[in-house]
């Protein structure tokens, strides 16, 4: 496979193109950004982290049937994907209160939600990623019914493979943000599983291990990826 031309460049990640119009290149970068961009950072090994961290996660969801865009490693950052076309939805799964739904809403962090709460948000850095329902996404034609249905059915999936998986490397999932694309007339997993994009807890010490050490300057960012990456990756090179 040859890496082509840059197409898109990310807050986290710079997607390029290949000679073989199925399939793209992800790069992923130690470059990290919150509150849609106004805080910016870079730190080594992140990328690498978080393309390992999203690779095995990625890979564990297609051995239990959720068909996703990921292809294969190209190096350690670098993974190669399907040329899927993005829906411009990001899918919020909660399963703990944290973060932006006890700002906005009368829950406690830390307070199990069950069954897990679905939300939707409107995947546009200029309009602040607001939250959207159904109808809006119809209205904005982001996706159809069918697929709303088909999106939401295979978050509640994914949720609860992670959730077993997490559990047994002693890592809670309070919440966390999928994308999804369509390839060939399918709904398939896209983008990332990461530290970036999910809230991981250690289930013994609810000591963050995600983004969140950043957002909220909780410690040291490598060490709480690294910490995910060696839990999660058998064999990795840390
Ligand atoms: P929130 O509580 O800040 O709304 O975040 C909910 C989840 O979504 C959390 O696991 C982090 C993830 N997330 C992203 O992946 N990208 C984003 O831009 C934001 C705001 C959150």
């Amino acid at each position: 496979m040859i890496k082509e031309g840059e197409l898109y460049s990310g807050k986290a990640k710079t997607v390029y193109g290949t000679d073989n119009p199925e399939k793209l290149i992800m790069e992923f970068r130690d470059s990290l950004t919150a509150f849609n961009g106004k805080k910016k950072s870079e730190v080594p090994k992140k990328g690498y982290y978080n393309a390992q961290i999203a690779a095995k996660l990625l890979g564990l969801l297609e051995e239990n049937g959720i068909k996703t865009h990921f292809d294969s490693m190209l190096s350690g950052n670098e993974m190669v994907v399907d040329a899927v076309e993005i829906i411009k939805i990001e899918v919020i799964v909660r399963n703990i209160a944290a973060g932006s739904l006890v700002k906005k809403y009368p829950f406690k962090t830390g307070e199990k939600l069950d069954p897990p709460i679905i939300l939707f948000d409107y995947k546009s850095d200029e309009h602040g990623d607001p939250m959207i329902n159904d109808d809006i996404a119809l209205a904005l034609h982001l996706a159809s019914k069918d697929e709303l249905t088909e999106i939401r059915k295979m978050a509640l999936k994914i949720n609860s493979i992670l959730l077993k998986y997490l559990d047994e490397k002693g890592i809670l999932l309070p919440d966390f943000k999928l994308e999804f694309g369509r390839y060939h007339g399918k709904i398939v997993l896209a983008d990332e599983i990461s530290c970036d994009t999910c809230r991981f807890w250690d289930k013994i010490t609810g000591e963050s291990l995600d983004k969140d050490v950043f957002r909220f300057d909780k410690g040291d960012l490598a060490a709480a990826y690294r910490e995910v990456a060696k839990r999660i990756v058998p064999g990795i090179n840390l």
